[in-house]
This record gives structure tokens, C-alpha cells and sequence, in this order.
């Protein structure tokens, strides 16, 4: 006898030892255990995956498009003076629409600036200085260079040379509207916003204020500085409510 059909022998044995009955029973439950496993489960439910074409809606696209005006949460930026540098009814004013020239060396030049603010939407402290003079070192100084002069490192090797921080058409301009040039860029410079948080651009402001003040002591109004007793403190926490404001100033 070979193996094979020594093994069978002994497989048809124990079946007939089991029973009939048994083996019924047995194949009953496999056969329930399979058909249960053809359920339609709730985990399986039809969906569309994002990217996906649909056939349903007429641009064919599966993701629909946010309602205009959507927000996201926690980023309702109410505080228009803080996260735009602009005023409470900017863009409403009836005021003449601002005439731009361009100076010699290709530079956007605008003197009038009717929806910037003009004071400073959090305290002026000496952290938000040293902050804003790190910042400032860190972003702009390569091409301002450090005094404003716009003699930067990259100026030097031939990038566009930008107007100096020094002539009266700056010196006269509201602080929102330096807070504007970073936020939404200016001419030929690069918007700062994804990498200058708002809280930062306030306080870098504040230190091209105070640079252009360095060099022209006489004819400057101070800055509108707020002691804060609290000299260890370094960071820079804009006076701003709820939390969710501060929270949000760390993204842009
Ligand atoms: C890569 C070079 C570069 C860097 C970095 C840079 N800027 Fe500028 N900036 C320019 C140029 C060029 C102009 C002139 C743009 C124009 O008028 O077309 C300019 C213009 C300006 C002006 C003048 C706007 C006006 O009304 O004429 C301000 C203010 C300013 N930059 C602030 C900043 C600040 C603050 C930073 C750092 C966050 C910064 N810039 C970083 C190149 C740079």
C-alpha cells in the first residue's frame, strides 16, 4: 500500500467514526461562516476618495469646492490692524486711489497710504526690538543691509537694489504699511508672510522704526515704548485675546 492511500484510509476511518451527522453539522457552520462574510459592512460604505473623478457633478470633479468665504477654524483674523496693517474700513474710504510711480532703478514708489494704521497694533517693548532686530538680521538684512541703507550682501552681488529706509517718503510712512510690504511683498520683493509670522513682522517693523530713527534722531517722533519690567523675557507675545490669536500668530 503506498502512503498516499494509507493516509486516505485512514482520513475515510475517522470521518466514518465522526458520523454522518457530525460531518453535516460541520459544513452547516463553514458554509453560514462564509455566506456572513459576504455582509455589506458599514466600514465598506460607497465614497468618493479626494482627487477622484465623479461622475455625479458636473465639473466631473469628486471634491467639492469650499463656499466663497469660507474660514478656517481659528483663522477668522478679525483683528485687521494686527494681521493686515490696514484700518478698520480700509478700502471703503472714498479717498483717490494711490498713484504709483517707479524711481530710476525700477523701485514701486507710493507716498500715500490711506488704509495703512499708523500706531502699532501690540506693545512696543525692548524684547520686541531684540526680537525684531534678529528677525530682521535673519530675513531682510541681505538685501537692506543693516541699517536700511539697501546695500545687503545680495544687493552687492547684483540683486535689485531697493530704495533705502532713510528718505522722507519712509520715514513719513505708516508703520502698516512696512507690516504690508512683508505681508503681501512689494514691486520686485517677495511677500515674508510664509515665513514671517505676524507677531515677528510687527516686531520687525518696530526695529526698522527705530533704525530709521538711529539715522535721523532730530527729526523722528520716538517710538511708543511700553515698559514691561520684565527683562528675561525675550519672547514676543502680541496683546491680543482669546488665546487662539496667540496660537495662531506662531502659524502665518
Ligand atoms: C531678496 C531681497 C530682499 C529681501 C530679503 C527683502 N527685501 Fe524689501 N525690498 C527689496 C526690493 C528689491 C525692494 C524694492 C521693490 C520695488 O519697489 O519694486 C524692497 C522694498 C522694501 C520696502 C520699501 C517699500 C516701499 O514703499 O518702497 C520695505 C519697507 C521693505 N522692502 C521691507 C523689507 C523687510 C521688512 C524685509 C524682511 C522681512 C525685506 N524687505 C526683505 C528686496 C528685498
Amino acid at each position: 500500500m503506498s502512503k498516499n492511500s494509507y493516509q486516505l484510509s485512514v482520513i475515510s476511518y475517522q470521518l466514518s467514526r465522526i458520523g454522518k451527522w457530525k460531518i453535516f453539522c460541520l459544513l452547516l457552520t463553514v458554509g453560514c461562516s462564509l455566506l456572513t462574510g459576504c455582509r455589506y459592512d458599514m466600514q465598506d460604505q460607497p465614497r468618493y476618495k479626494a482627487y477622484k473623478k465623479s461622475e455625479f457633478f458636473r465639473d466631473d470633479k469628486a471634491m467639492r469646492d469650499l463656499p466663497e468665504g469660507t474660514v478656517a477654524r481659528g483663522f477668522l483674523r478679525e483683528d485687521k490692524a494686527f494681521y493686515a496693517g490696514k484700518k478698520e474700513n480700509a478700502g471703503m474710504t472714498t479717498t483717490a486711489p494711490v498713484e504709483t510711480t517707479t524711481d530710476a532703478s525700477g523701485n514701486t514708489l507710493v507716498s500715500s497710504f490711506p488704509d495703512a494704521v499708523e500706531e502699532f497694533p501690540v506693545p512696543v517693548t525692548k524684547e520686541l526690538l531684540d526680537r525684531g532686530e534678529e528677525r530682521y538680521k535673519i530675513f531682510c538684512i541681505v538685501c537692506h543691509g543693516p541699517v536700511g541703507n539697501g546695500d545687503g550682501m545680495i544687493v552687492r552681488r547684483g540683486f535689485p537694489q531697493p530704495p533705502t529706509y532713510h528718505d522722507d517718503r519712509l520715514r513719513n510712512a505708516p508703520v502698516g504699511h512696512f507690516f504690508d510690504v512683508m505681508t503681501n511683498g512689494w514691486g520686485k520683493m517677495n511677500s515674508y508672510a510664509s515665513q514671517v509670522p505676524p507677531a515677528d513682522r510687527w516686531a520687525i517693523v518696530a526695529y526698522i522704526r527705530a533704525l530709521q530713527i538711529s539715522q535721523n534722531p532730530n527729526g523722528m517722533s520716538p517710538l511708543p515704548m511700553t515698559k514691561t519690567g520684565n527683562t528675561t523675557n525675550t519672547t514676543v507675545t502680541p496683546s491680543v485675546s482669546p488665546n487662539v490669536k496667540t496660537q495662531e500668530a506662531q502659524s502665518r
